[in-house]
């Protein structure tokens, strides 16, 4: 029902600026910035397909959802990461970011210490969103009382949630009991969305957690490739309490934010238990990985081999889709029903007018 959609590109861009925070589904690079940061893909492999086959830090094999959906939007390219145009070229730096910046970080979670223990290095949601304080901060300076409503009509991307999960099971380094661990992350969501609208965030466009238990990594942790019922439903439960969060901050104050927030889980729930009939002839192995079951038993590194036929897997690596399947959730964002997407898409939340 995605594949049948028309997609049209307009010239000018719906919204004058993207915001992107998150995780590695969403990350553009800026694990590159890290010195001592362990969650790195800038070699071969990932950027495959990126256009002039190179790599950028994308988890991918090429583009990833955020890059598809500025593209819908009318951008020529995503937005870079905040830490290049922080550290690159630092002397344009204020009116660089006036046009956009990503600050999502693989690996990162909504709780400080995700990411830590396996990378050692990330940037947590809440420092993410200290480094938009930056950019807010040049927005009043460059832009005075038309900040306000410049920062009122860009978009605000999202996608977070599933590191924290993974580590709950893996490492479980909080110790929090299993009764609590969900309202542990969204009380701390709220934490970063609420920063977020105080300085100035309007437009949410959220992505939620996918049936992380799928994954090839975890699958592979049972006997029959089965999928984790248990994680499945930690995400599950995240997503339905990630929704009533965004409702009730969206009835907050004098003009209240307006939303999206995808249904991630039920989208890739239903090509994981069909994947043929979304054009994919495997819905589970990994295309980049060292062999053994599902292709998943050791991570996408510079030695590792690449599959060839990469539009006809759902997943590029142990975690991450590929990238046709990023396309796929984008177009759904983008454009979709309320199946997908709701309470409304995102082309819809893009131009509203409130
Ligand atoms: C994590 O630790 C807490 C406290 O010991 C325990 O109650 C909980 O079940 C553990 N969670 C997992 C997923 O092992
Ligand atoms: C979402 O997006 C499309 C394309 O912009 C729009 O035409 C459509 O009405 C929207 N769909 C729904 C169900 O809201």
């Amino acid at each position: 029902m995605v594949g049948i959609m028309i997609l049209h590109v307009s010239a000018n861009p719906a919204v004058p600026a993207i915001y992107v925070f998150g995780d590695s589904t969403a990350d553009v690079g800026t694990n590159n910035y890290l010195a001592e940061c362990g969650a790195k893909v800038n070699f071969p492999h990932h950027g495959i397909d990126y256009p002039g086959s190179k790599p950028t830090g994308r988890f991918s094999n090429g583009y990833n959802s955020i890059d598809f959906l500025a593209q819908f939007l009318g951008f020529e390219e995503s937005p870079p990461p905040f830490l290049y145009l922080l550290r690159k070229d630092k002397k344009n730096f204020m009116r660089n970011v006036l046009n956009g910046a990503n600050f999502a970080s693989g690996g990162a979670g909504l709780l400080g210490i995700t990411g830590k223990r396996p990378y050692k290095r990330v940037i947590s949601v809440a420092e993410q969103v200290q480094q938009f304080a930056k950019v807010r901060n040049a927005y009043t300076k460059l832009l005075g009382n038309q900040a306000e409503d410049r920062l009122s009509k860009s978009l605000f991307l999202i996608s977070v949630g599933s590191n924290d999960i993974f580590e709950y099971f893996l490492y479980n380094q909080t110790q929090i009991k299993s009764e609590n661990f969900i309202s542990t992350l969204l009380y701390s969501y709220e934490y970063h969305l609420r920063g977020l609208l105080r300085l100035g965030a309007k437009r949410l466009g959220i992505v939620s957690v996918t049936p992380i238990g799928c994954c090839p990594i975890i699958r592979i942790r049972s006997e029959n490739e089965e999928c984790s019922d248990t994680m499945n439903a930690f995400a599950k439960k995240f997503n339905l309490g990630l929704e009533a969060l965004l409702k009730k901050l969206s009835t907050e104050g004098a003009k209240p934010m307006k939303y999206s927030i995808a249904k991630s889980y039920d989208m890739t729930l239903s090509v994981l238990n069909d994947p043929l009939s979304y054009n994919f002839k495997d819905g589970k192995s990994a295309c980049c990985g060292n062999g053994g079951r599902l292709n998943a038993e050791e991570r996408c590194k510079p030695d590792s081999k690449v599959c060839k036929d990469r539009n006809a897997l759902l997943f590029w690596d142990q975690f991450h889709p590929t990238e046709v399947a990023f396309k796929l959730a984008a177009m759904a964002l983008y454009g979709g029903g309320d199946q997908h997407i709701a309470p409304m898409n995102i082309s819809q939340l893009a131009i509203l007018k409130f």
